[in-house]
């Protein structure tokens, strides 16, 4: 069985005060919950606060990136050794912003999923088309190109330890949701390249979320796919009603 994932990505937005109080709504309305994996994944400047804050609850903390070097002459880079330390347990690869906007390679992608893995922080690994690739049926190419480079060299072992996000980049804060089949699709298909390419079991075990307007609305379908194990969720996880629903409704 795999234990499904609810993870905010809350990008670049909030200041302390409003972490916090986010938070705090969360742990107030979450407190119950078991059988959900809920991550908050705030800005740098928040992670220390909120890790306190979070200390024997139910909700861990994610950072949006992390750098593969453990110190040095990297002005403004942070190390996974140093989001370790804060109290994350988790860090974002390779969104599809990272990619677009800092110009990150599936070369860097797989560097910082190497050094993550190193320190013992658990990756989750984006991967998703543009509309132009989807457009050109180029959907499984560019995600098989993205699973084998950002994954290159790494230990069969080692995957035991990532979360995957299939992030149709098409989908993402545009209110576009894929449907739940074309979803299932692109999960069907990254669990079939892990079989054929790590093994049965670290493709049975391993968790892949689907990200992309995801909403209280629209996550019960999603979640009843065979391959959907949860979601990676970026505007409604700044508000705590939506993300507390999303939480809630993605319970069988
Ligand atoms: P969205 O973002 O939920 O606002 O579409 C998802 C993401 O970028 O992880």
């Amino acid at each position: 069985m795999r234990k499904p994932v609810i993870a905010g990505n809350w990008k670049m937005n909030k200041t302390i005060s409003e972490s916090i109080e986010l938070v705090n709504g969360l742990k107030r309305e979450l407190i119950d919950i078991q059988e959900v994996e809920i991550i908050v994944c705030p800005v740098y400047t928040a992670l220390s606060d909120i890790s306190d804050l979070i200390v024997d609850s139910n909700i861990f903390l994610g950072a949006q990136n992390v750098y593969w070097k453990t110190s040095g002459a990297f002005t403004g880079e942070i190390s996974p050794l140093m989001l370790k330390d804060v109290g994350c347990k988790y860090a974002i690869i390779g969104h599809s912003e990272r990619r677009k906007y800092f110009n990150e390679s599936d070369q860097s992608v797989n560097k910082r999923i190497k050094a993550a893995l190193r320190e013992g922080l658990t990756p989750i690994f984006c991967v998703g088309e543009t509309l132009e690739e989807r457009e050109a049926n180029k959907t499984t190419d560019v995600v098989k190109r993205q699973l084998s480079e950002g994954l290159e060299g790494l230990e069969k072992e080692a995957l035991l330890n990532l979360i995957i996000a299939y992030e149709p980049v098409w989908a993402i804060g545009t209110g576009k949701t894929a449907t739940p089949e074309q979803a299932q699709e692109i999960h069907g298909f990254i669990r079939s390249w892990l079989v054929e390419n790590c093994s049965e079991e670290v493709a049975e075990s391993l968790r892949i979320l689907y990200g992309g307007s995801v909403k209280e609305t629209n996550i019960k379908e999603l979640m009843q796919q065979n391959d959907i194990d949860g979601a990676l969720v970026g505007g409604a996880s700044l508000d705590s009603s939506s993300f507390v629903g999303i939480v809630k409704n993605s319970l069988g």
